[in-house]
C-alpha cells in the first residue's frame, strides 16, 4: 500500500499515521518529522529553519530530495504512508515521476477535513513526548506524568495561524490535482480518534478490495 496523507496543520495526520502504519506494516515517512530531525542534528540550513519558525513552506526540491532518498530504503519497497508530502502541485509531479520511474504507483490519496476552529485547539495544545514520539494534547489525550514534553516551536497561535493560511492557499492545487487521477478520498476528521481511524481503515480496504 503507497498513500499519501494530506490535511491542515492538527488534523490529525501524524496521530492517524501511527495507527495505520502498525496495522499495515508500512514505514510512516513524515517530511515535518525529517525537517525537525535535521535541524535537531544541526544539518539543517538557517534559511529552511527560519522558514518552518514562520510557519511557510521549505522549497520543492528540498523535501523533494529528503523523499527520494528516504523511499529508496528497504523498508519502502512494499509500501508506505507520506504524511505532509506532497503539499504542491510540483511536489506532487515529482513522486508520480519517482514512483513511475520505479514502476510503481500511489494506491490513494487521504484528505483528512477538519474545520477550521477545531485546528487552532488541537495544534496549540499539542505535546509530544521527545523520548517516544508519542504525540498528546492536553485536552483530549492527556499525557502521562513522567512524559518527557516537548511543544512544537511551531504550534503558537500566530504562527498556527500562518501555516493554515499556506495549507489553504497549497491544497487549491493540490486536492483537485488528486481527485482528477481519481485518487482523493476526503475522510471526515471530526470525531474521536479512534471513530476517524475507523474511516480511514474503511477506505484504505476499499482501495484493497479493489486492486
Ligand atoms: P508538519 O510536521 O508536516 O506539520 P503539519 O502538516 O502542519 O501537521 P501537524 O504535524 O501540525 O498536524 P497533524 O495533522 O500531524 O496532527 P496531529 O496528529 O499531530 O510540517 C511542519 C513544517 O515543516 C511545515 O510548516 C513546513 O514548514 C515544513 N514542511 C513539512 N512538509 C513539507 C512539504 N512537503 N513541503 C514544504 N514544507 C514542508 O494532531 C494534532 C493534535 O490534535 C495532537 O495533539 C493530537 O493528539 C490531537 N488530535 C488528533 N486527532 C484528534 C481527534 N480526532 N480528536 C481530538 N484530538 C485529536
Amino acid at each position: 500500500m503507497r498513500l499519501v496523507f494530506v490535511g491542515p496543520p492538527g488534523a490529525g495526520k501524524g496521530t492517524q499515521a501511527k495507527v495505520i502504519c502498525q496495522k499495515w506494516k508500512i514505514p510512516q515517512i513524515s517530511t515535518g518529522d525529517m525537517l525537525r530531525e535535521a535541524k535537531t542534528n544541526g544539518t539543517l540550513p538557517q534559511e529552511l529553519v527560519q522558514t518552518m519558525a514562520s510557519g511557510g513552506l521549505v522549497p520543492d526540491a528540498a523535501v523533494i530530495e529528503l523523499i527520494r532518498a528516504r523511499t529508496e530504503k528497504d523498508d519502502a519497497k512494499n509500501g508506505f504512508l507520506l504524511d505532509g508530502f506532497p503539499r504542491t502541485v510540483p511536489q506532487a509531479e515529482a513522486l508520480n515521476k519517482l514512483l513511475e520511474s520505479r514502476g510503481t504507483e500511489l494506491d490513494i490519496v487521504v484528505a483528512l477535513d477538519v474545520p477550521k476552529e477545531l485546528l487552532m485547539e488541537r495544534a496549540c495544545l499539542r505535546r509530544t513526548d521527545k523520548r517516544t514520539g508519542q504525540i498528546y494534547h492536553l485536552k483530549y489525550k492527556p499525557p502521562p506524568p513522567d512524559a518527557d514534553l516537548e511543544h512544537r516551536a511551531d504550534d503558537h497561535e500566530e504562527v498556527v495561524r500562518n501555516r493554515l493560511d499556506t495549507y489553504e492557499k497549497m491544497t487549491a492545487d493540490l486536492l483537485p490535482f488528486y481527485e482528477k487521477a481519481g485518487l482523493l478520498k476526503r475522510i471526515d476528521g471530526v470525531g474521536d480518534v479512534e471513530e476517524v481511524t475507523k474511516r480511514v481503515v474503511s477506505a484504505l480496504e476499499q482501495v484493497k478490495r479493489l486492486s
